[in-house]
């Protein structure tokens, strides 16, 4: 049977990437699925293929930062759907990268709006949802960089993805005696637009992918799949953890 039939998962960041993979997944394992991101073009393109291939889904293009969209995002679920059971909160930025001592203070905060209040915002609404069902599960999409691998110039970017490791403790602490799971996954080097924007030339790509022990980048659908665990209930006991997913490279410390 699929692994996520009967369920109404929300993905936020799905217009491309990791976002994208794990939408299609959660569809092709019989989840109803609600796609955000902003670009619509990007996202109706989704849509069409998950219902080519028999899935439902239905998107809302908007910017996490606000609470409005992510609200909208969680209405749009039930409204289309009738409830709420999982939440994919991956909308990401890298933000303004260099030496910190030259980043900017809109900067910072946007990187931390989009990251971290945006992801916040999302849970707030999504787990009010949830526990009108009983409970559902949370998965935000935190990162290898500074926190367990040290990659100068991305101040700000690590802050706000560390930042989502304390959220998602407190979260699955706070909501755990009502059903609600809250987990984070820490990818290592992904191939998608992001991973080509940070690393543009060749010999970027081969320092970060070298720095991994499998010696690779990740493919969007390896995260994808680890992402269907942590949502589904294969993964029923696991709850506040920090699950790396990331070929290795927090044991191959710089
Ligand atoms: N690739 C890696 O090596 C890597 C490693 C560790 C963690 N991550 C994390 O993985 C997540 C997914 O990134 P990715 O690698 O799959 O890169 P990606 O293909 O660039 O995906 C980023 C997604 O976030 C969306 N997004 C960005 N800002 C947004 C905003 N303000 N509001 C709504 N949506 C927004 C983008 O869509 P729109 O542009 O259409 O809004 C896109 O769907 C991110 O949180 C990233 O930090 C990536």
């Amino acid at each position: 049977m699929a692994r996520l039939q009967n369920k109404v998962a929300l993905v936020t960041g799905a217009s491309s990437g990791i976002g994208r993979a794990t939408a299609k997944l959660f569809a092709a394992e019989g989840a109803k699925v609600v796609v955000g991101a902003r670009r619509q073009a990007e996202l109706d393109s989704l849509v069409a293929e998950i219902t080519a291939a028999g899935g439902q889904a239905v998107a809302l293009a908007g910017d996490v930062q606000h609470e409005d969209y992510n609200q909208a995002l969680v209405a749009l679920a039930v409204e289309h759907f009738g409830r709420l059971d999982i939440a994919f909160n991956n909308a990401g930025t890298l933000g303004e990268a260099g030496p910190s001592t030259g980043v900017s203070e809109a900067g910072w905060a946007n990187t931390l709006a989009v990251n971290l209040t945006g992801p916040f915002l999302g849970a707030k609404h999504q787990i009010g949802q949830m526990v009108k069902n009983g409970g559902g599960s949370v998965v935000f999409t935190s990162t290898f960089v500074g926190h367990t691998f040290a990659f100068p110039g991305l101040a700000a970017y690590a802050a706000s993805k560390s930042g989502l490791i304390g959220l998602t403790q407190a979260l699955a602490a706070e909501f755990g005696p009502q059903g609600v799971r809250v987990n984070a996954v820490l990818p290592g080097a992904v191939e998608t637009e992001m991973y080509h924007a940070a690393n543009d030339t060749a010999e970027k790509r081969d320092w970060v992918n070298n720095a991994h022990a499998l010696r690779r980048a990740g493919q969007p659908e390896e995260l994808a799949r680890a992402v269907l665990y942590l949502a589904s209930d294969d993964s029923s006991f696991v709850t506040g953890t920090a699950q790396l997913v990331d070929g290795g490279i927090s044991i191959t410390r710089s």
